[in-house]
C-alpha cells in the first residue's frame, strides 16, 4: 500500500495551487518560500532537476507553514533523498510499477503522474487513488479528465504542465481535480530580480483560484 496522502489531500482545499519550481540558487530558496507562504500558498513543490535541489528544499522546509514536496522524481535515490531533506510528499512525471513499489521503501507518500486510462488504472491498482495528469494542456487539457471522471469515479487530480491562470479555474471547477500545479508564480524574471513581493501578489491572485 502507498504511503498515507491523505494531509496532502486536506491541504489542497484550503490552497489549490501548487507552486512548481525549478530553482538552482539555494540563497533565493527561503525567502521565496516566505513570499509564497505569506501570499496563501503553502504546498510548494521543488524539482529535483537543479545540482542544488535538494538543499533549496532543506531551506524551504524551515519556513514555518510550508508543505514541501519534490518533484520529477524518477528513482529510489531520488525518494530517499526527498526523504531525507525533509519532504513531506513527492511527485513524480509518470508512474512505472517499479517506481510505485519502491515508493512503499519510503515513508512520504507519492503523487504519481499519468497521462492515459492504462497509467491510471495501473496505479489505482497499486492503491493510488490521487494522481497527478501530466502533462496536463498537451495531454488534451480538462475535457480529457472529464472523460476520465465517469470510468474513474474513485480517483482525484493534479492536472499540471501548461496549467496557467487561463485555465487554471476551469481545471478546479471538475469534480476530480483537487489542485493544480504550475510554475507561473514563481517566473524566472521575478526570481532573477528577487521581487519577493511581486511573486506574493502573483501567490496571492493564485491562491484565490477555485473557490
Ligand atoms: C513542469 O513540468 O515543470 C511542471 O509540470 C510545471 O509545468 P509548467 O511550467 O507548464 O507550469
Amino acid at each position: 500500500m502507498p504511503q498515507a496522502i491523505d494531509f496532502l489531500k486536506s491541504a489542497v482545499t484550503k490552497t489549490r495551487v501548487i507552486p512548481v519550481m525549478i530553482l538552482d540558487d539555494v540563497s533565493l530558496a527561503r525567502p521565496l518560500a516566505e513570499a509564497l507562504v505569506a501570499g496563501g500558498l503553502n504546498v510548494l513543490e521543488v524539482t529535483l532537476r537543479t545540482p542544488n535541489a535538494l538543499d533549496v528544499i532543506k531551506e524551504m522546509v524551515k519556513v514555518e507553514g510550508a508543505i514541501v514536496g519534490s518533484g520529477t522524481v524518477r528513482d529510489l535515490s531520488h525518494m530517499r533523498q526527498s526523504e531525507d531533506a525533509g519532504c513531506q510528499f513527492m511527485v513524480s512525471p509518470g508512474a512505472p510499477i517499479k517506481l510505485l513499489e519502491e515508493a512503499e521503501q519510503v515513508s512520504i507518500p507519492l503523487l504519481p503522474g499519468i497521462g492515459s486510462p492504462s497509467e491510471a488504472m495501473a496505479a489505482a491498482s497499486m492503491g493510488y487513488s490521487f494522481l497527478k495528469f501530466f502533462p496536463a494542456e498537451a495531454m488534451g487539457g480538462a475535457k480529457v479528465l472529464k472523460a476520465l471522471a465517469s470510468p474513474f469515479p474513485d480517483l482525484v487530480f493534479c492536472p499540471t504542465g501548461g496549467v496557467s491562470p487561463d485555465n487554471a479555474a476551469s481545471y478546479l471547477s471538475l469534480p476530480n481535480v483537487i489542485c493544480v500545479g504550475g510554475s507561473w508564480v514563481t517566473p524566472a524574471d521575478l526570481l532573477g530580480k528577487k521581487d519577493y513581493a511581486q511573486i506574493e501578489k502573483l501567490a496571492r491572485a493564485a491562491s484565490t483560484i477555485g473557490f
